[in-house]
């Protein structure tokens, strides 16, 4: 059970909360948009939307709680969570993952999981809620209108071993300055992130795409 065209290629969803990303991208799927095939949907929360969302789509899903805070060290934990992760996916073999909404942060075990021996990029892509490095961490969206940013935008990039750091894929920008609260710019992000995701995901995914390295920064073009 998979959503998409069996020459997908093969990659799966991780997501902690509402999952409206997976549903713009499981649309784009069904209408042959997006040529991949969603194989999976993760949550580090058993009871995430996004799971009724994956299941309602005929997606398998997958719950992964992180392990209890009284289990070790942050860092311990994360790499027992992770261990398990890389568990419950193996049955699927993703060849990418793809964060929509995952909020957590991952360790360089997950990292070079998806990583090709050698390679200055990882088969992991996340989408973050401004024009990074602008606004990294928490509710990008919230950050940029407390700020008075008159420009606010989405970036999906890939993921590497600093947090919202990895190699650009893309970024649009557009307009809040007449934004009266946080809840206006998030609803036209959105609008913005579920266009752009599957866009973008379509040439990340077949990589039709080259990573070259700029005074020591890595940057991804299409093509
Ligand atoms: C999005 O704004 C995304 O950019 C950020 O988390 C939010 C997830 O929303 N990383 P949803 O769960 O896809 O609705």
């Amino acid at each position: 059970m998979s959503l998409g065209p069996e020459s997908g290629v093969p990659f799966a969803v991780l997501a902690s909360g509402r999952g409206s990303n997976f549903e713009a991208i499981a649309r784009a799927v069904r209408e042959g948009r997006l040529s991949g095939r969603i194989v999976a949907v993760l949550s580090d929360k058993a009871d995430a939307p996004v799971l009724e969302k994956a299941r309602a789509a005929g997606v398998p899903v997958l719950a992964v709680p992180a392990p209890p805070r009284e289990h070790g060290t942050p860092e311990e934990r994360r790499r027992r969570h992770e261990e398990k992760i890389l568990e419950a996916l193996a049955p699927y073999s993703p060849r990418f993952l793809v964060f929509a909404g995952y909020m957590r942060i991952i360790t360089p075990r997950l990292i070079d999981a998806f990583r090709d021996s050698g390679a200055a990029y990882s088969r992991i892509v996340n989408i973050h809620p401004s024009l990074l490095p602008a606004f990294a961490g928490v509710d990008g969206y919230g950050q940029a209108f407390r700020y008075g940013a008159k420009v606010a935008g989405v970036t999906v990039h890939l993921v590497d071993r600093e947090m919202d750091g990895g190699p650009v894929c893309a970024q649009e920008a557009f307009e809040i300055g007449d934004c009266a609260d946080r809840a206006e710019v998030e609803k036209r992000g959105l609008e913005v992130e579920h266009r752009l995701y599957p866009e973008v995901l379509e040439w990340v995914l077949s990589e039709r795409f080259r990573v070259s390295e700029r005074e020591g920064r890595f940057c991804v073009s299409q093509g």
